[in-house]
C-alpha cells in the first residue's frame, strides 16, 4: 500500500518508528511531517497529507500529533477527507468498516508504540462494508458539499 504519514513536533519518534514498521511490511510511506522536535504547527503536515489522499496520490494517510485531535481536525477541513482520531484498534477497524475513513490519527502523548501499531494494522486490514454505511458516508460528503442534507 502507498501511504502518507504526517506529524508535528510531539510525534517525531512515533512517526519514525511507524514508518519503519510499515516499510518492513512492504508498504511505501511518504513522510510529510516534521523530523525535529522544534515547535511545528500540525495543520501544515495535516494539509499536505490530506491533499495527497484527496488527490488519490496515496491510498491512505496516517497523522500523529500530541493527542491526534488537532491534526485530525485540520485534515477533515480538506474536501474528500474522512480522518478519524482513534486511541484504540477497535475504533480504528470500525472507522474503516463503517465510515470508510481514508485517514487515521492518534496521539504520541496518548497511545503507546504497540497500541499505535495495532491501531494502524486494524485500520489497514479492515475493508469498508458498504450497504447502509455507504448511504451514511454519502450523507457526510453531502454535508461537506452543500452544508445541508436532502
Ligand atoms: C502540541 O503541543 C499539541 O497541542 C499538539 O500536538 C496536539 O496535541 C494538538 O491537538
Amino acid at each position: 500500500m502507498k501511504l502518507v504519514i504526517g506529524n508535528d513536533h510531539a510525534a517525531v519518534e512515533m512517526k519514525n518508528e511507524l514508518k519503519a514498521y510499515l516499510e518492513e511490511k512492504g508498504h511505501e510511506v511518504i513522510n510529510v511531517g516534521t523530523d525535529t522536535k522544534e515547535s511545528f504547527d500540525y495543520a501544515i503536515s495535516a494539509l499536505k497529507a490530506a491533499k495527497m489522499v484527496a488527490n488519490n496520490e496515496v491510498e491512505g494517510g496516517i497523522l500523529i500529533c500530541g493527542t491526534g485531535v488537532g491534526i485530525s481536525l485540520a485534515a477533515n477541513k480538506v474536501k474528500g477527507i474522512r480522518c478519524a482520531a482513534c486511541s484504540e484498534p477497535v475504533t480504528a477497524r470500525l472507522t474503516k468498516q463503517h465510515n470508510n475513513a481514508n485517514m487515521i490519527a492518534f496521539g504520541e502523548r496518548i497511545v503507546g508504540m504497540e497500541e499505535a501499531k495495532a491501531i494502524v494494522d486494524a485500520w489497514m486490514n479492515a475493508e469498508f462494508e458498504g450497504g447502509r454505511h455507504e448511504r451514511r458516508v454519502n450523507q457526510i460528503m453531502e454535508i461537506e458539499k452543500t452544508q445541508d442534507l436532502k
